[in-house]
């Protein structure tokens, strides 16, 4: 091959990665223009709806049913905008933590009485056994892996040791729809229903394991706290920051 024909070749290749560069760059933009635009509050609701939503909130809401006692305490790890709220028993007291202003501003204004805390999921400052429910909704994916661990944690910390913890989230999937939308959702975690299995039995004990699909596949799970985790709880009891409690322990 003469030097040109190696030079011109060279040229070629270069224009191709950085067309590809160029994509790769445009595919990315799309995706965080896509997850900003979707996690304005209205959107949300709306891009939630259009999703499907209303059929897993069914499924979410008989699991929340069949473990909520009269009068139920239920606390939202990562809950958004509130949606969870429209789902429960009409005595339960809920509380709608989340890091986001924005959608906690919005809840508020639709339920000026409901209590909100802006708070991360991994430090909810609420003493230990506080709550009858713990729901935790379409969260982990978001998160890696030592974060999730944290918010299991976490969760049961606050529950009594008879509550229960009510979670929904989508895994991984060879769905042609699920794997687009993990593709636009910047940032996610994706896991596999193992992976996410073996997160949540370091903290609970799993009563239900339910799958089902839609556009993703998703796993609905109603666990109890591990009595193991209980000695963990004392020493996060002695903690400043564990210090509001909706209600004395019962
Ligand atoms: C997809 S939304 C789900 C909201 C709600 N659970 C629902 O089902 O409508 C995920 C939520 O998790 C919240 N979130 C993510 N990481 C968080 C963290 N470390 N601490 C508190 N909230 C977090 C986000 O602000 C967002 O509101």
């Amino acid at each position: 091959m003469s030097t040109a024909s190696v030079a011109r070749a060279s040229r070629v290749c270069e224009v191709r990665r950085s067309h590809r560069g160029v994509l790769e760059g445009a595919r990315q933009s799309l995706g965080t223009a896509f997850t900003r635009f979707a996690e304005a509050p209205l959107v949300y609701e709306a891009v939630y709806t259009l999703s499907g939503g209303p059929l897993s909130d069914r499924r979410f809401a008989h699991a929340i049913a069949t473990v909520s006692p009269g009068g139920a305490h239920v606390l939202d790890m990562g809950g958004g905008t509130g949606r969870a709220s429209r789902l429960l028993p009409l005595d339960a007291h809920y509380v709608c933590l989340d890091n986001d202003v924005a959608k906690l501003r919005f809840f508020r204004r639709r339920y000026p009485s409901r209590l909100v805390m802006r708070s991360d999921v991994t430090r909810a400052a609420f003493k230990p056994e506080c709550f009858d429910v713990v729901l935790c909704q379409a969260v982990s994916h978001h998160l890696p892996d030592d974060v999730v661990a944290n918010l299991f944690s976490e969760s049961a910390r606050v529950l009594r040791p008879d509550g229960r913890l009510v979670f929904l989230d989508a895994t991984k999937t060879e769905r042609t729809t699920g794997r687009f939308l993990w593709r636009l959702d910047q940032g996610s975690s994706p896991r596999s229903e193992q992976h996410l299995r073996a997160l949540l039995e370091s903290f609970f004990e799993v009563d239900c394991w339910e799958r089902f699909a839609m556009l993703h596949d998703y796993v609905l799970v109603v666990a109890r706290p591990r009595s193991s985790v209980r000695p963990a709880s004392a020493a996060a009891a002695a903690s400043p920051a564990a210090a509001i409690c909706p209600r004395r322990p019962r």
